[in-house]
């Protein structure tokens, strides 16, 4: 290597004496590897990079195979490569020359850290389920199954809106424990929440329409609202859901309503019937439409499901979306929405604008564990468990709160909110969550407009118990010490 730098120098020493010619090769990779591929690798980096200017001259192909101790087809097959790529000229009896138009080099910078919000995993973390070896064993065995015995549309390119069988095992679902009555052919399944809320977005709406959305309020699927241009609207909630009266007045010509009626995200609240029928008469009168996310509806812990939002909308305003992510996981990517015939055409046209169609081996695996009752099996274990990881929080944080933190113990879904006395200055939730060491989303996080209410959004499933204890304690004794210190 030494001797093989010595010649590079030699190379640039003569090459800048006559200027014409420049040289400045990284020559370690190319004695590494003798074929022409690294040589030209590294010949068109000091092209692109600037480093060998437009206009210069090359060596000859036998003076460099020569002082680079390579065969001289090697160097012929690199010229010729980078004479293909448009990189180099040749000039008859005159060698070869970089060539004379070229892009601006490309800037060399540092290369910048990418930024990845990877949701926390620490208890009271959202989104969290039990990983039930049972379920998972199951979901193995009926994968496996349909992957030995995909058919040739299997492998080849599918329908937009996702395969048959888990189509029809969703409609039937939502008609026995939703009220909603779908058929297959208006169920779309989709790789999320989010991804069905903007394919509504994409082929119902147009950017800059407004659209109302709960505040408090799930700021994932705002993001992406956002992220296709909408205006959000923010529409307070009450104890009876998302107050239309107020929504008429700031909003009265939205185009759309992004909703959690069953259980509102994260308040809990469910709306209540007349604040239901408000919403539909004033979708039907705007003609907007509601996004129903019926996110959790699975695990209510004392009584059966409640009617979706979509299983009363007599005038089809409602396009209801449902997801396997607090069923099965989130990992799972699988959710899926109901659209009103008329405007079916518009949204699949979107989908398969979008990426054509879903995969399809986990959607009939999944398929399979609904027709066969593992799927029922598994919420029915799952409520049992998560109803006890909540009675154990709610206990531990009580208990320690000693009477500071105000709980609405939920009687649905995976999560639940700690509520602290209204009044207390900017940043005290957050500084008692910094005191307990826990990761829980602040209700604050979760507005947009300010209120002087703060408080913790606690998931309270998928969660090891002793480590939800042990953090409800620490969460519940910070909120007292703090504001004993204020009293
Ligand atoms: C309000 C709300 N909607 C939807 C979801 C699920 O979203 P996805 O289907 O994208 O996993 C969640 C998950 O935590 C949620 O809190």
């Amino acid at each position: 290597l030494v001797g093989a730098r010595a010649n590079l120098e030699a190379i640039l020493a003569t090459t800048l004496k006559r200027r014409s010619t420049i040289l400045d090769l990284p020559l370690a990779t190319m004695l590494e590897s003798r074929g022409p591929a690294p040589v030209h690798a590294s010949l068109r980096a000091a092209i692109v990079g600037g480093r060998l200017p437009a206009r210069s001259r090359l060596p000859s192909t036998r003076d460099l195979s020569r002082q680079l101790g390579v065969r001289r087809n090697v160097i012929v097959s690199a010229y010729e490569q980078l004479l293909v790529d448009g990189l180099v000229e040749t000039r008859v009896g005159d060698g070869t020359y970089v060539a004379s138009r070229l892009p601006p080099p490309v800037a060399r910078t540092a290369t910048p850290t990418v930024q990845v919000n990877t949701p926390s995993r620490r208890v009271f973390a959202l989104g969290q389920t039990y990983v039930d070896p049972v379920l998972l064993r199951r979901l193995a065995t009926v994968t496996r199954r349909r992957v030995a015995l995909a058919m040739p549309a299997d492998v080849g390119y599918g329908d937009p809106r996702g395969s048959e069988p888990l189509r029809s095992a969703v409609a039937l679902y939502l008609r026995a424990s939703r009220g909603v009555l779908c058929d297959p052919d208006c169920v779309l399944i989709v790789s999320g929440t989010q991804q069905g809320v903007r394919l509504c977005a994409d082929a119902l709406l147009e950017p800059g329409d407004r659209v109302w959305v709960e505040d408090p309020g799930y700021r994932v699927t705002q993001r992406t609202l956002l992220a296709v241009r909408m205006r959000l609207i923010p529409v307070p909630v009450d104890a009876a859901g998302l107050d239309v009266v107020v929504g008429r007045k700031v909003g009265r010509s939205a185009k759309a309503a992004y909703v959690t009626p069953t259980h509102q995200f994260p308040t809990g609240v469910t709306m209540t019937m007349e604040r239901r029928v408000a919403l539909l008469d004033w979708a039907r009168e705007a003609k907007a439409w509601i996004l129903e996310d019926d996110y959790d509806s699975e695990f209510r812990y004392d009584g059966p499901p409640l009617t979706a939002l979509a299983g009363i909308d007599g005038s089809d305003r409602v396009i209801y979306i449902g997801t396997f992510t607090k069923m099965l996981f989130a990992g799972l990517r699988l959710a899926y929405v109901v659209v009103p015939r008329a405007v079916l055409d518009r949204v699949v046209a979107a989908r398969a604008a979008h990426d054509r169609f879903p995969p399809c081996f986990m959607e009939r695996a999944v398929a399979d564990l609904m027709a066969d009752g593992t799927l029922a099996a598994h919420i029915r274990r799952m409520r049992t468990r998560y109803r006890n990881a909540r009675d154990m929080a709610a206990q531990a944080l009580l208990q320690a709160a000693g009477g500071t933190l105000q709980l609405r113990v939920p009687t649905q879904g995976l999560h639940m909110v700690a509520y602290l006395p209204p009044g207390l200055p900017k940043g005290a939730a957050a500084q008692i969550r910094a005191n307990a060491d826990v990761q829980a989303w602040l209700l604050s996080e979760t507005r947009i407009q300010h209120s002087r209410v703060d408080g913790f959004i606690l998931g309270f499933a998928g969660h090891d118990v002793h480590e939800l204890t042990a953090a409800a304690s620490r969460l519940g004794n910070a909120a007292r010490s703090f504001l004993a210190k204020r009293a």
